[in-house]
């Protein structure tokens, strides 16, 4: 059975709309280890955004299962996880004015900075994966540099607005698994998956683990409604 890395991010986006001290995304991370979780993701991004670096370092020592921390390939980012040394690091590509993360690591680019990124990481003893999109000249060069692992961008194929854009980019996910398989990479997915999307992932036994965050934080976010009104109504009642 495949992994599930829950991303607790937007729990702290919601606390940083008010820059409050609440909800915090250390106890979603605690309370979604106790649901089965078997991962934790928190991405550190320059600007801090959403999580912080407090954050970080308290997950740190309170995450039974894995801390997954994705970043930037900075050098500001790598000193933070070699002084916090989660149990993995995702690297990511990174830009101030991006909702979200837009896209894979382009390796062609990028592949010198990254291949001392990789190093310092591994050899200080955390095993990188590198998000890339389902496209084998990435996942060659995700294998070149040493990796241990790739995350496959899922973001196109969830967002896909046609279902022949749908199944065009579940075609290209499809080929990039099992490439990568083949090169012995671990295999993780995210970005986009909610709870429709993960269904189509099937008999594609060889991902390892999938990398979930906003829709997630977006159901909790409602199912968690009702009890939280009635919660806030019973106070008042008792006034
Ligand atoms: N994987 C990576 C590399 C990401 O950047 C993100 C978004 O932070 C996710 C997975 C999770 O994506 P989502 O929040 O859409 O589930």
């Amino acid at each position: 059975m495949a992994g599930l890395a829950v991303n607790v991010d937007h729990i702290a986006t919601i606390r940083e709309a008010r820059k409050a001290s609440y909800p915090d995304p250390v106890a979603a991370a605690l309370i979604a280890e106790i649901a089965g979780a078997d991962g934790i993701v928190v991405h550190l991004r320059e600007d801090r955004r959403h999580i912080q670096d407090r954050d970080v370092r308290i997950l740190r020592s309170v995450v039974q299962t894995k801390l997954i921390l994705e970043m930037a390939a900075t050098a500001e980012m790598v000193g933070i996880a070699l002084d916090i040394q989660p149990d993995t690091v995702t690297l990511v590509p990174e830009k101030r004015e991006e909702l979200t993360t837009e896209g894979g690591l382009d390796l062609m680019v990028h592949k010198g900075s990254i291949v001392e990124t990789v190093d310092t990481l591994q050899n200080s003893g955390i095993p990188v994966s590198i998000f890339v999109d389902p496209d084998p000249e990435q996942i060659k060069l995700a294998h070149r540099v040493n990796a241990s692992m790739i995350e496959i961008h899922t973001g196109t194929f969830c967002d896909a607005a046609t279902p022949a854009k749908k199944e065009a980019a579940f075609d290209k996910i499809i080929d990039a698994v099992k490439f990568a398989h083949k090169l012995k990479l671990g295999i993780n997915a995210g970005h986009g998956i909610c709870y429709n999307t993960i269904k189509d992932f099937r008999g594609l036994h060889e991902i390892d683990e999938f990398s979930i965050g906003h829709s997630i934080v977006s159901r909790a976010a409602l199912a968690g409604m009702e009890k939280a009104v009635k919660e806030m109504r019973a106070l008042i009642k008792d006034l």
